[in-house]
């Protein structure tokens, strides 16, 4: 016996993973993008459009940021040096944080390495308190949407509840997870409701507007109130007349908004904007952010340049270019006979195909042409619900799209998905 048969253990079960046909390892490695409005990735020397990233308005090859980011490494250094509260925090950092506030009208903002490390720690100091002397008294209530992120489910799990503290409600469909509040109403002192803005894997929209109005309706039943946590990593800087992402789309507003700066702000990094009270606790309690380094001063540069970007004109030029963009795929797309997986008007624009076979031809197939989508299917969706992923950019070019559709109109009559 040694770590021997441990290995051979991990063998074993990664060789069930591939049998499964659920491998993720076997990664693409992009050697580099092309000069293009519309950058080609570059993958053994050939070049691909890029129909599977979440850069929707194209910011992470901006001029503007990369000049950020050489500045910011030039004033501080490569890195942070230290975690906040030692000596990392930079003014860089802060100055991001209170664009961040201001760009979603927030009293203040704290940034995070990843969205990820932005939930794991939020919600465990919203449902636990930080230590054994917390006033936090645990009595607390959390309510998830059924198809919730991986990193809200996790964060979740760390705050180790008994059952009867976790509810789930059916996904998008607040009047359900009013009915879990009215049921609980006299066991607890608090609630935490919390939900994906945008779900990644059909691009749709929580019903902010009506879970809005039933944490608002709960709030004055418990004894500490309902708060509602937002993940809106897809939908900030991608969704939105002005880039605020779902609660401009659906008209609602979050008491505790996170967000990510490596999607839409094309940079890298997490970040929570909330009301003071929430943010100052947050700072003293929030495990990933006091014990683990927060982004390089070049990537909080890129960041704060990509909001500057956002929110001037040119920024408003990206985000209506997104929108037609968007509006033209699905029409023409629509016309040729494919099926979308939902009905939205997010930049994550799924194919609805079915059959798990079917899906991988065609993605397959796709990557042959020199394009890059992806490929989901079961256990990351319902069996008979396999999808072919689709996002599209702001710096897509008309080119580029009529390219997509005449390709996957060939690839899927040749794969059998049309006809
Ligand atoms: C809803 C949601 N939350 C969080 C994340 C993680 O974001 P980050 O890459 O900044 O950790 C993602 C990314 O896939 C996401 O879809």
């Amino acid at each position: 016996m040694s770590k021997k048969d441990f290995y051979k253990t991990l063998k074993a079960e990664v060789a069930r993973v591939d049998a499964a046909a659920v491998t993720k390892r076997k990664e693409n490695i992009i050697e580099g993008f092309t000069k293009d409005p519309s950058p080609k990735a570059l993958i053994d020397g050939k070049e691909f459009m890029v129909f599977n990233s979440n850069d929707y308005l194209g910011l992470r090859h901006h001029p503007k940021l990369k000049k950020a980011e050489h500045k910011a490494s030039d004033n501080y250094g490569a890195g942070p040096g230290a975690v906040r509260f030692i000596s990392g925090s930079l003014k860089v950092h802060r100055d991001l944080e209170k664009a961040l506030a201001k760009f979603h009208g927030r009293d203040d903002g704290m940034i995070f390495s990843s969205a990820f490390a932005t939930n794991l720690a939020v919600l465990f100091s919203l449902i636990k308190g930080q230590s054994r002397d917390s006033l936090l008294n645990n009595n607390t209530l959390v309510l998830s949407d059924q198809l919730n992120h991986r990193s809200i489910i996790d964060g979740i799990r760390l705050a180790n509840l008994s059952k009867e503290s976790k509810a789930i409600f059916a996904h998008l469909k607040p009047a359900e997870a009013a009915k879990v509040l009215e049921e609980n109403k006299d066991k607890f002192d608090r609630v935490v409701v919390v939900t994906d803005g945008v779900f990644s894997m059909l691009g749709e929209f929580q019903d902010l507007k009506k879970l809005r109005e039933v944490v608002d309706q709960y709030d004055k039943v418990y004894k500490e109130g309902v708060l509602l946590v937002v993940d809106d990593a897809h939908g900030v800087a991608g969704s939105g007349k002005t880039g605020r992402g779902t609660e401009e789309v659906m008209s609602g507003r979050a008491d505790v908004l996170v967000g990510t700066l490596g999607k839409g702000f094309g940079a890298d990094g997490g970040y929570v904007v909330a009301d003071q009270e929430v943010i100052d606790y947050l700072r003293e309690s929030a495990a990933t952010y006091i014990y683990s380094n927060n982004i390089s001063p070049a990537t909080a540069g890129a960041a704060l340049a990509s909001v500057g970007i956002v929110n001037s004109k040119e920024g408003q030029k990206l985000i209506d270019n997104l929108g037609k963009n968007i509006k033209y795929f699905k029409k023409e797309m629509s016309e040729a006979g494919f099926v979308f997986a939902a009905d939205s008007s997010h930049p994550i624009q799924p194919l609805l195909i079915g059959e798990a076979q079917k899906t991988m031809k065609m993605t397959h197939g796709l990557y042959d042409e020199g394009i890059l989508v992806t490929n989901i299917n079961y256990p990351v969706v319902p069996k008979g619900r396999d999808e072919i992923r689709v996002q599209i950019s702001a710096t897509h070019t008309m080119d580029d799209l009529k390219l997509f559709i005449k390709k996957a109109i060939e690839v899927a009559k040749k794969t059998g998905v049309l006809s």
